[in-house]
Order: C-alpha cells, then sequence, then structure tokens
C-alpha cells in the first residue's frame, strides 16, 4: 500500500452488439455490480465503466500500485462475469479477447488492455482518457508525439517555462520485447524514425524530465499473444493535463485531425480515426471507421469527478466530416492497397490456404 493514487484502466472486448459494433447494456450493468462490491469492500477508490464500440472499459482508481494483482484479478473476474452474460445472450464474439482460461497473476498477455500509472495527485488533477475501437495501440504514436514534442500543436512548449524543456518518450518494440527512451525535443528526428512504424514501435509512457509520469497507454497485441488474429486491440491511453503538461485542448487538439490507422474491418484495413462523443463510438459502416471517445476527470481525492465527454464539441465536427470523406475515398479500393493493410501485415487472412490450394498451378515464368 502507498500513500500515491494508481488509475488504472482495463478493457477487453467480451462481446460483440451487434456483430462488432456496440456494446449490450446488460454487460455495462454486470462490470458496473463487480466493481461496486470491490468499492464496498475497500479495494477500489472509485471507477467508472464505459465502452467504445464493442470494448468494455473499466476506469479505476485505487492505492495498490501499477501491475497489482488483486485489481487486474478483479478486472479479470469481471470480463469472466461479463463474459458468461455475453454467452446467455448469445452475443457476438463472447469472450473474444480472454485468451486463457485461468488468471495468472496479472492480465497483461492474457488478451485484456492495460494503462496504468501512479502518482501524487496534485493541487488539481485534469485527465483525459482516451478509448478507441476498431484500431491498434500504434494509433496514439501520432497524437502523443503532437502533445508531447510539436510546438505546432502544443503553444506550452513555447510559452510555459515549466515545458520548455521537453519530455521522455518510452518506446516499446513489441516484436522483439524491448524498450527505449527518446530525449524530446533533442532527439526527436531518431524518435520520429521509430515511431512512424507504429505496427512495431509503440510509445508507451511519456515522462516529464523532472520524472514525473504525464501519459500511459496500453501497448497489448493479440495477435502477438494468440499467434493469429483474434480481434484488434482497441487502445487506450491517460494523459494528466494543465500545470506543467499540456492544457486539456492541447491534448485534444491532434485529434481535430483524422489520421490513418490501422484496424478496420476484420482488423485487415486503413482508415480514418473519427474522433465522437460517447452515443456515437458505434462503428456500423464496414465494422468503423475507427472510432475515439475522450473522457475528461478531475481527480479528487482519487475520486473519478465526470466523465466530461470531451469529443462532443461541434469544433471536431470538420475531422468527423473529413473522416466520412476518407473514408468513402479509402472504401473506392475495395481489396487493393493501401485501403486493405500490406500481405505481411495481414491477420485475418485465407492467403495460407489459398496459396496451399493454388500450389501445383505455379509455373516458372
Ligand atoms: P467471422 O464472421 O467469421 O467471425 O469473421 C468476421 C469478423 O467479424 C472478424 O472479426
Ligand atoms: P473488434 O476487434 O472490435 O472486435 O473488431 C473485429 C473486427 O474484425 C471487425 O470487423
Ligand atoms: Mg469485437
Ligand atoms: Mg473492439
Amino acid at each position: 500500500m502507498t500513500d500515491r493514487i494508481t488509475l488504472s484502466v482495463i478493457k477487453a472486448d467480451v462481446g460483440g452488439y451487434v456483430g462488432h459494433s456496440s456494446i449490450h447494456t446488460d454487460l455495462i450493468e454486470t462490470a458496473k455490480e463487480k466493481l461496486s462490491n470491490a468499492q464496498e469492500k475497500g479495494m477500489l477508490i472509485d471507477f467508472h465503466v464505459t465502452r467504445c464500440g464493442d470494448d468494455l472499459e473499466l476506469i479505476m482508481t485505487h492505492k495498490h500500485g501499477v501491475d497489482a494483482e488483486n485489481i487486474h484479478k478483479l478486472a479479470w473476474n469481471t470480463f469472466v462475469a461479463c463474459t458468461e452474460v455475453a454467452k446467455e445472450l448469445k452475443l457476438y464474439g463472447a469472450g473474444q479477447d480472454l485468451l486463457s482460461d485461468a488468471f495468472t497473476g496479472t492480465v497483461k498477455g492474457m488478451g485484456p488492455g492495460v494503462a496504468e500509472m501512479e502518482f501524487e495527485e496534485r493541487k488539481s488533477e485534469p485527465i483525459v482518457i482516451f478509448m478507441a475501437d476498431k484500431t491498434s495501440p500504434g494509433a496514439w504514436n501520432l497524437p502523443l508525439y503532437e502533445i508531447f514534442a510539436d510546438p505546432f500543436n502544443t503553444a506550452g512548449l513555447v510559452i510555459d517555462p515549466t515545458m520548455h524543456d521537453g519530455f521522455i518518450f518510452e518506446v516499446v518494440d513489441v516484436y522483439e520485447h524491448k524498450k527505449i527512451t527518446f530525449s524530446c525535443p533533442e532527439e526527436i528526428y531518431d524518435l520520429l524514425m521509430f515511431i512512424g512504424a507504429m505496427r512495431r514501435f509503440i510509445i508507451r509512457a511519456v515522462y516529464r524530465k523532472d520524472g514525473m509520469i504525464a501519459a500511459a497507454a496500453s501497448t497489448q497485441k493479440l495477435s502477438l499473444i494468440a499467434g493469429k488474429y483474434v480481434g484488434k486491440d482497441d487502445p487506450v491511453l491517460i494523459v494528466r493535463c494543465q500545470a506543467g503538461l499540456p492544457a486539456v485542448g492541447e491534448v485534444l487538439e491532434p485529434f481535430a485531425f483524422s489520421h490513418i490507422v490501422e484496424g478496420w474491418m476484420r482488423g485487415s484495413h486503413h482508415g480514418p480515426l473519427m474522433p465522437v462523443a460517447f452515443y456515437e463510438a458505434n462503428p456500423s459502416r464496414f465494422d468503423g471507421p475507427p472510432r475515439v471517445i475522450a473522457a475528461g476527470f478531475q481527480l479528487c481525492n482519487g475520486k473519478l469527478i465526470g466523465p466530461r465527454d470531451l469529443f462532443d464539441d461541434p469544433a471536431f465536427d470538420e475531422a468527423r466530416r473529413k473522416a466520412n470523406e476518407i473514408a468513402d475515398y479509402l472504401r473506392h479500393h475495395g481489396p487493393f492497397e493501401p485501403h486493405r493493410l500490406g500481405l505481411e501485415d495481414l491477420e485475418y487472412t485465407t492467403m495460407d490456404q489459398l496459396m496451399k490450394k493454388l500450389e501445383g498451378r505455379f509455373q516458372p515464368e
């Protein structure tokens, strides 16, 4: 136990309604019940249950630190209970993201996505939690770069003396299971060389140069765990804001540009990441286009005051309009790259079987 607060966001897709487009309210209610019991027992300070598309999002505050076994077990048991409900209702892909039958001390490597951070709550602690559907963890690379390293996005990097020194990015190589840190602005060219390849090099955390944690993202990739396509990883991201960190508006600003991410239809297509209000986070067209929501909270002694639905703002209408235009444009490519992912990136492919079937028909040219 520690005096510091831990914020844990743990998510999983345990069944879609209808198809992969959204979530049934019974799953939300079941999750709330489980977390409410844990709060009554004193395990959690506070919690909020929500969803983005077909992904169930557990937002929890507590005093047990990151990677705490009891908190991960609570999340796991909650997902298992929700899976039971999903099975009763025959929802689509019930238990989709739960890749194991038994809990082994952490949900990491078992399917759910995790973003956690432990810190001392400041005098005022504004936090934005981003949650996405039909995409994958690399989707945060571009916005995180803009928030913490791009002065054209974040005025505070220029204007605020407490931010002028820049930030440290922790980047994970998810193929090689290695991590590296880059100190910015000094190393932004090195950083960009890696994080531009967002399938492999994923920003997991951002720190101020005095060591204070500013952002934490989920980096779990289901296909790398399961060895085959099982669903997309639909990532989450926590960003602390204001007073020596980027302002809430600076943190939201990159999403006014609907950048291209992977993960649309069958996890196998590129599409624009559309920022939407909570009620619009139901990717239906071609199972998309990919969505992101932003839930704002003020922490108050660990209590989650909120959420504020931060993309529920007409100022993001143009990004949504543009996303629809890009969606139309990309959809016209049908099964052609670059709408469809490159062969090496296709996780849900018939190519292996097709190659075997046609093997004998290939002749030297
Ligand atoms: P199935 O209909 O075979 O599940 O595949 C489509 C899909 O939704 C991929 O997740
Ligand atoms: P999810 O990863 O959100 O379940 O989407 C799966 C899919 O293949 C949609 O087409
Ligand atoms: Mg799904
Ligand atoms: Mg999903």
